[in-house]
């Protein structure tokens, strides 16, 4: 690597602190505006800086990865997800990709918790009495939902994001049960107390909460399609704080209108920020615009770890979260 400081483009906003320390360390240029960059600025930032950071809302695909220069190195995604940018492509053009594991697991798990609670205890509607001004007080049967404790939640990858569930989920007494690629360690899967099911059709078809945590890769596209969404319980629930392409999301709105699943909460959806409009119209629907790491601190920690991957590649190291593809 060239000895002069690294040139670096930072395609949205980030913490504060975190630009700040990016403008000591790098010659970087910042997106003041925070609007997403257009594929064409994206591409002129590719044929002209060493690293880029993007983030989930930049579609780093095989023509734009074409346009590259050689000067760039690597990107460091801004993120865990790395689904919007093409590994293989960046790999075999020399350049290497990292992300930022880890630091927001526990946020996006209390956010799949609390969307649990969200649809089973019914809490939007009960919000939307209260902002309406027409409560008239309390009734036995008002806004009935459903009890969690002893219900069985099944887990669609448990990677880290599950595993934190899964603790939480503990907590609250249900039952875990997971489907995963790997099965766990058996000291991991006795410390969740979590029950492995090799078949997914068998885990969804004897589950009452269904929540993905897989990424989105290929062969997680539409896992859930129409066929395993009709093996669900009728009185099942799904929420996804993972990607909305894990869902096949026209299947799933079909069967929240004819009822065949009970509820569903969604912070992620299959067409990016185009939440299925028939989706929103649904009582039995909670939607979210992607929240799953907002807090302070997880984004602060991304950036972290974005600047200690670029800062690791420029002394001459592999970034300690390298993607491999
Ligand atoms: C990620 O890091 O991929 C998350 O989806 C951002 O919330």
């Amino acid at each position: 690597m060239p000895s002069e400081r690294l040139s670096v483009v930072v395609t949205r906003r980030l913490p504060e602190a975190v630009e700040a320390r990016m403008r000591e360390l790098f010659d970087v240029e910042l997106n003041e505006t925070d609007a997403p960059m257009s594929r064409e600025a994206l591409a002129g930032a590719m044929r002209r800086a060493d690293v880029l950071v993007p983030t989930l809302t930049d579609k780093i695909d095989h023509g734009l990865l074409a346009q590259a220069g050689d000067q760039l190195k690597l990107i460091a995604n801004y993120g865990a997800g790395v689904d919007h940018i093409d590994v293989a492509t960046a790999r075999a053009r020399g350049v290497l990709v990292s992300n930022t594991p880890g630091v927001l697991s526990e946020d996006t798990a209390d956010m799949a918790m609390a969307l649990i609670l969200a649809v089973t205890r019914r809490i939007p509607e009960g919000l939307a009495v209260m902002q309406s001004g027409d409560w008239q007080g309390w009734s036995p049967m008002a806004l009935l939902g459903g009890r969690i404790a002893g219900r069985k939640l099944g887990i669609l990858g448990m990677g880290r994001v599950g595993q934190a569930l899964a603790r939480r989920a503990r907590c609250f007494g249900m039952e875990v049960h997971y489907h995963n690629r790997r099965r766990l360690h058996p000291d991991i899967e006795a410390e969740h107390d979590a029950t492995w099911w090799d078949s997914l059709d068998q885990m969804v078809s004897r589950i009452d909460i269904l929540s993905i945590n897989c990424p989105h890769t290929p062969s997680t596209f539409h896992l859930m399609n129409a066929r395993r969404l009709k093996l669900m319980k009728p009185d099942a629930v799904i929420v996804n704080t993972s990607r909305g392409e894990v869902i096949d999301e026209n299947a799933l709105t079909r069967m929240l209108r004819t009822g065949e699943i009970a509820g569903a909460g969604l912070d992620v959806f299959e067409h990016g920020t185009e939440a299925n409009p028939r989706l929103r119209a649904l009582p039995n629907v909670v939607l979210l615009p992607h929240m799953g790491s907002a807090t302070r601190e997880a984004r602060t920690e991304m950036g972290e770890k974005v600047l200690i991957n670029i800062q690791t590649f420029a002394d001459g190291h592999r970034p300690p979260d390298l993607v491999v593809p």
